[in-house]
């Protein structure tokens, strides 16, 4: 039996499901979520699911001042035999820790986390898609309530979960993507918020992401903020390069978030004894690499689209083609292990899903 009592309410209007086969990323959600709120003095308290909808906070709750939020994102996926499972969600309960330590929030336990999450997709199971390439986008995030415009961290938060089917990332399979290599704004710097997943990375990223698509490319590559000459990430995932036989990508240095699929795709290929380097990476040594036709091949890792090729890099008026713009080999394989494993179409060698 559990050892917190989750309450549940559930709806009495569900909602239609939407089309298995034309889902897009953060566009549905589920019937219900799932509140626990935090008060000084009283913990963490009155764990719930309760039917998905609005809620009402103080104009001057923190959160929408001064940022102080954190998020996660995992998934989970349906399995032939009918089974729901997830992937990885130890390493998210305990980013999400991380994070909340850096912006100043209180811990949530990880085993409350877990049957919270649990419970609610216990009630919304019918929400888990069966569809080829499909899955369970899970969100859980915390948010400062306090009224109150002090700068100072909040004494009142809520703890959320929200789901939302969504479908394969790309449609026809994996897409190399166009990159601009980012000069003028950067992501994060060392000692900031940028290892911790919270809402003000994302929300400085928008204006390089607006620029490059304007000029025709999909993402960007972030550069490090004091030099402007480590690479940092692609976009908001993290970023590897196959040079001449060796796979590198960028230390975690503290202003790079710790991916959970980098970390896995780090195992992995260190399973099959491909040399593997997290150091740093500058931009010039990457021109070098492509000049010596030794880039073989480049992509961009993450919970959402789990791997994705980059085909080009544009960098001070010069356009680098990698593998001649196609998905290379090793790319391929990191994506059809990782995505086998998490469906439990392949043997999980590492006991990632739960
Ligand atoms: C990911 O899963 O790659 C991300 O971090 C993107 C998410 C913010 C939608």
């Amino acid at each position: 039996m559990s050892k917190h009592t989750i309450s549940i309410t559930k709806t009495t209007n569900p909602k239609p499901r939407p089309d298995e086969n034309n889902l897009v990323f953060g566009k549905y959600y589920s019937d219900h979520m799932f509140i626990m709120d935090y008060d000084a003095g009283q913990g963490w308290h009155d764990p719930r699911v309760v039917p998905y909808g609005n809620i009402s906070l103080d104009p001057a709750a923190k959160v929408f001042h001064y940022g102080q939020t954190i998020f996660e994102g995992l998934k989970a996926y349906r399995t032939d035999d009918n089974r729901v499972v997830l992937f990885r969600p130890d390493e998210n309960w305990k980013r999400l820790n991380r994070s909340n330590d850096r912006l100043s929030i209180p811990a949530v336990d990880p085993e409350i986390a877990f049957e919270a999450l649990c419970a609610l997709i216990d009630v919304d199971r019918e929400w888990v898609p069966s569809a080829p390439g499909t899955s369970l986008y899970i969100r859980p995030y915390v948010i400062a309530t306090e009224p109150q415009l002090g700068v100072s961290p909040s004494t009142k938060y809520m703890f959320m979960i929200i789901l939302c089917p969504v479908g394969a990332y790309y449609s026809e399979g994996l897409n190399p993507v166009p990159i601009h290599v980012e000069s003028e704004y950067v992501r994060a710097v060392k000692g900031g918020v940028g290892n911790a997943k919270t809402a003000g990375n994302y929300a400085a990223s928008l204006k390089a992401q607006e620029g490059a698509a304007a000029l025709g490319y999909s993402q960007v590559l972030w550069l490090d903020g004091v030099h402007r000459k480590y690479i940092e990430e692609v976009g908001s995932m993290n970023v590897f390069f196959k040079i001449n036989g060796t796979v590198v990508t960028p230390a975690l240095n503290g202003s790079i978030l710790e991916g959970i699929t980098r970390k896995s795709v780090l195992q992995l290929l260190r399973s099959w004894n491909i040399p593997v380097e997290e150091r740093e990476l500058s931009i010039d040594e990457l021109v070098e690499a492509h000049r010596n036709g030794k880039l073989e091949e480049a992509f961009g890792t993450g919970t959402a689209a789990v791997i994705s090729p980059i085909g080009a890099l544009h960098y001070q008026d010069e356009k680098l083609t990698i593998n001649e713009g196609k998905t290379g080999e090793l790319s391929s394989r990191v994506y059809d292990t990782i995505t086998g494993i998490q469906r439990t179409e392949l043997p999980d060698p590492f006991g990632w899903v739960v």
